[in-house]
């Protein structure tokens, strides 16, 4: 069983011909809405990829709420675990220029009453593998982090969005999972020393003794363990948009840890899922199955 606890939004997508600067108006090529969240399209994600997954989180009781959980439902992911809550749910207002990059601003409603008690609901056992962004109060995620070394369970922590005051807790997960931003930010706040980023990923395996996975876009993904240290190319795409590509690599790679693939082929799948999320627009949406997944690495 894969068990996220995370966030749950409504994505308000905006299609530019190139993202603002600060004070400027562009006008839009198109608008659509689409179930979002890191928690969420992640939970997602490893349902794609042939995992169960429980989610807990929570949502408002407003007209966002049906649509935010509608692919999750779908999906047959279970949701017991989400409340609602007297907040808004999550929504967030999202950018996507021609060249697929894009630009985020949240606003955290419900996701932001996910509380430690929550994880009451989750209970997480050993063989199970916990999965956590930091979407929701940073408390919880470190509570989640206690709750699943106590219980036996393997834990996949995503550092997005970066948060210095996390550095601390970022070693207590088995695998983090960071963009190349958040891990040139974390050396920073961990004091990391290396010629290079992959000298700088050895130096934090070997400070905390625990695994970190650095995704590069198009250029792949890196791993450091205490032991090895593996490097996984991307497909070769041209992406329409890569809003939750990351969510889908972590999906992926907690569904691949969760059925017992050896790391190198947890990422590779992993990776080539992110890649494919690149082809089509919006988070979850874009999110391939697993038999997508196999053709491409074929
Ligand atoms: O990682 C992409 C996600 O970030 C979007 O779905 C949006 O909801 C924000 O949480």
């Amino acid at each position: 069983m894969i068990v996220v606890v995370g966030s749950i939004n409504l994505d308000m997508i905006t299609t530019v011909g190139r993202l603002p600067g600060p004070g400027e108006t562009v006008r839009g090529t198109g608008f659509a809405t689409a179930p979002g969240g890191k928690g969420a399209n992640q939970a997602l994600a490893a349902a794609r990829a042939g995992a169960a997954v429980r989610m807990i989180g929570a949502v408002g009781k407003d007209s966002f709420a049906a649509e935010a959980l509608a692919l999750l439902r779908q999906g047959g992911v279970n949701l017991s675990g989400v409340r609602e809550a007297q907040s808004a749910t999550g929504t967030a207002a999202i950018l996507v220029d021609e060249a697929g990059e894009n630009m985020i601003a949240l606003a955290p409603g419900a996701n932001d009453s996910v509380l430690p008690g929550d994880l009451s609901r989750a209970a997480p056992k050993k063989g199970d593998v916990v999965l956590l962004q930091q979407e929701i109060p940073l408390a919880t995620v470190q509570a989640a982090l206690d709750a699943a070394a106590a219980a036996g369970a393997m834990t996949v922590l995503n550092t997005a969005p970066f948060f210095a005051e996390t550095a601390g807790h970022l070693g207590k997960a088995d695998f983090a999972v960071a963009n190349e931003t958040e891990f040139d930010l974390y050396c920073e706040a961990l004091a990391l020393a290396g010629d290079d980023r992959a000298a700088r990923m050895r130096a934090y395996a070997r400070k905390t003794g625990r695994a970190i996975v650095v995704t590069l876009g198009g250029d792949g993904v890196l791993a450091a363990t205490p032991d090895e240290m593996l490097s996984v190319p991307a497909l070769k795409i041209v992406p329409v948009d890569t809003v939750g590509a990351g969510d889908t690599f972590c999906g992926y790679f907690a569904a691949g840890l969760g059925a017992g693939l050896p790391l190198r082929e947890a990422l590779e799948r992993a990776a080539a899922a992110a890649s494919l999320a690149c082809l089509k627009p919006g988070a979850q949406p874009a999110i391939p199955l697993a038999t997508e997944v196999a053709a491409a690495l074929k």
